[in-house]
């Protein structure tokens, strides 16, 4: 693909930044620090930095735009999740361009939070709920108080976020105790698929950022929410998590 002017100066500042960085620590960096860097230095990151993410333009293989038929599947059922959603005050984490927006019901209020700039600003232009707010933020440090949220819910996001386990602790922070947080996310399947994706999982994420392989019911758990209802859809590799905090 071509890059405009902009873009390619984008990415001339960005790799700048890359090799400030490395000199400045001594020469080398951990792939952890490097991706931090690459995804998510201010102003400069693949999230932070503003670029193209989905369609055409974008890179996001598992986005619902990408294709109206997998953008339809996901609709229908994030339609049922936010039906199932008729708390007061909701957090979205990961809103991308607010594809969900359209099933908000109109009296939610709450926050939509999303750290792509360049997303919030499409969403921007989506009609919501007056009452909610749209927050630049990453699941993993969530700019709220802590139980300040009836319910929360994500979908397609925790394949994408560097930490679940932060970001499931993060929801788990900001809802009450007694709330609702639901997640519609692909993971790794059961049986035989389930080495398969642990394999596509290494091209996966140098290729597109995304982790085909997570174990996302299980992650809930771990920090201490109890998934009340795990609802397997296409061979198990989409997943339907309902959480109580
Ligand atoms: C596949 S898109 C899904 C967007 C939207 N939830 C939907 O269903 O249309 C993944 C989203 O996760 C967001 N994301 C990536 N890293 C994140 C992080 N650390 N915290 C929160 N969101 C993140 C991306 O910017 C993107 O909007």
């Amino acid at each position: 693909m071509m890059l405009s002017e902009a873009q390619a100066e984008h990415s001339a500042l960005a790799q700048r930044h890359l090799v400030e960085q490395i000199e400045a620590a001594g020469g080398w960096l951990s792939f952890e620090q490097f991706m931090e860097l690459a995804l998510y230095a201010p102003g400069l990151g693949y999230y932070s930095g503003g670029a193209q993410k989905l369609g055409k333009g974008g890179d996001f293989t598992t986005a619902p735009e990408i294709s109206s038929l997998f953008g339809r599947c996901v609709a229908l059922q994030s339609a049922d999740v936010l039906r199932a959603l008729h708390a007061p005050r909701i957090l979205e984490i990961g809103a991308g361009t607010g594809s969900n927006f359209r099933f908000y019901s109109t009296v939610q209020a709450g926050a939509s939070a999303e750290p792509s700039r360049e997303m919030l600003k499409i969403a921007r232009n989506k009609t919501r709920p007056d009452g909610m707010a749209l927050v630049q933020s990453c699941a993993e440090s969530l700019p709220f108080e802590s139980n300040s949220f009836d319910a929360a819910l994500a979908t397609l996001v925790l394949c994408s976020v560097k930490s679940p386990q932060q970001s499931l602790s993060e929801l788990r922070r900001v809802v009450k105790t007694g709330g609702t947080i639901v997640l519609l996310e692909h993971v790794r399947p059961g049986g035989l698929l389930g080495p398969v994706f642990d394999l596509l999982n290494f091209i996966s994420v140098p290729l597109f950022d995304d982790h085909i392989n997570r174990r996302t019911a299980a992650a809930a758990r771990a920090v201490g929410l109890q998934t009340i209802q795990v609802e397997k859809h296409m061979l198990g590799i989409m997943n339907l998590i309902v959480c109580r905090v």
